[in-house]
């Protein structure tokens, strides 16, 4: 009977961890600009790491609607980064680029924060936007993670300066972003109030902590709201939705509060009316908020708040990663065509190897 010696073992698990990378070779998502018909996989260069970059083998992924814009060609990726779409990858560290200072090594399970390029075999990220992966967590949950749970928690701590006993309004309260901001507030102590587009998505904010909800689909919530803060409004909106929410987050909001517009689902462009006689009487305070073209150094100090704060409420359970569907990155047109469905609850996860085999990878 023939026997493998561990060392023959380990020469010929190591040359087939590193036969992909010899090849300089890796699948990744490319697109010609247009519908999901136009996304593929196709074979590109395994990323060149730059200062303080690490390259990452990427386990799973996630998608965003941000990519949803840049597939249309609606929103090119900020100067110098990757035009491979995907703002999250989760994996294991393969190996660290020059000038890197921080304690990452290779081997280290984590999750990253990208400017792109994340739907990919590997990813180069900066080693500032490395989290480590929640302990006990699997790729796939933890790709549910970076992008719209930073996004909340920014949102609501950095932008919004949410206080203990504040009541929020969180628009699209079942998409990727409202289910963080709902946990996050639950956590926090303040009231969160969701409105979305069905009872489902209504009943499932609520199991996350939200205290009431409203179907924009089939009433005005802006009498449902004033109701349920006894005419006062709600100190602080997240608002993803924009022009055709307007009127109603206006006459929703409290005097002094705050209204962040973070996305425009519903349109670029206000009604006319007397928006800044309210805007002015009541003393809103309205403020735009992205993440993705933000600066390193903005990004690193919220990375390592939100490492502080909340990371550890993942490893105890009090917070999850809310999932709706797992594809595999060949999927990539049927992920895009789902969340253009505005069917989902949660994040449309991809994975991209499996993770049961990555002692063989
Ligand atoms: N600025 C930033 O830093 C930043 C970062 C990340 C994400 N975002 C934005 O955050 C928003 C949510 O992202 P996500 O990934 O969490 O989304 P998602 O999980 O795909 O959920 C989006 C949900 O929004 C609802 N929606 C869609 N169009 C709407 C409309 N016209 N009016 C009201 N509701 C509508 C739909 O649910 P129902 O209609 O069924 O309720 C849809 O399922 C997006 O606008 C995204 O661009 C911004």
């Amino acid at each position: 009977m023939f026997h493998f010696s561990p060392v023959v073992f380990c020469v010929a698990a190591s040359f087939i961890r590193c036969a992909s990378t010899m090849s300089g070779m890796m699948k990744a998502v490319t697109f010609e600009p247009g519908g999901p018909e136009n996304l593929r996989i196709g074979s590109v260069a395994i990323p060149q790491l730059r200062e303080k970059e690490v390259l990452l083998k990427v386990y799973a992924t996630a998608i965003n609607r941000a990519d949803m814009l840049q597939r249309k060609g609606l929103y090119p990726p900020p100067t110098g980064e990757s035009d491979i779409l995907g703002l999250e990858a989760v994996g294991i560290v393969d190996r660290l680029g020059p000038g890197c200072v921080k304690s990452w090594k290779p081997g280290d399970k984590v999750m990253a924060l990208l400017p792109g390029g994340g739907n990919a075999e590997y990813v180069a990220s900066r080693e500032e936007l490395l989290m480590p992966l929640p302990s006990n967590m699997k790729f796939i949950e933890a790709a549910a993670i970076p992008e719209v749970w930073l996004t909340a928690f920014q949102l609501l701590f950095i932008v919004g300066k949410v206080k203990k006993g504040d009541t929020v309004l969180i628009h699209a309260g079942g998409s990727g972003v409202g289910t963080a901001a709902v946990q996050l507030c639950r956590q926090f102590g303040a009231r969160a109030l969701v409105v979305a587009g069905s009872q489902e998505k209504i009943d499932f904010a609520k199991s996350l902590g939200a205290e009431e909800g409203f179907n924009y689909k089939e009433a005005e919530f802006e009498p449902k709201v004033l109701a349920q803060t006894e005419g006062k409004g709600v100190d602080l909106i997240l608002d993803c939705v924009g022009g055709s929410f307007f009127d109603q987050n206006i006459n929703s909001i409290a005097t002094e509060g705050t209204w962040v517009i973070y996305g425009l689902m519903g349109g670029y462009t206000v009604n006319s009316g007397d928006h800044l006689a309210k805007i002015l009487r009541k003393r809103i305070t309205i403020v735009g908020s992205t993440l993705r073209a933000r600066s390193i150094q903005y990004k690193e100090s919220l990375v390592e708040e939100f490492s502080q704060r909340a990371l550890p409420h993942f490893s105890n359970g009090e917070f999850r990663p809310i999932i709706d569907t797992t594809l595999t990155l060949d999927s990539i047109q049927e992920a895009h065509q789902l969340m253009e469905s505005n069917k989902t609850t949660g994040k449309i996860v991809l994975q991209v190897r499996d993770e049961a085999a990555k002692e063989e990878l």
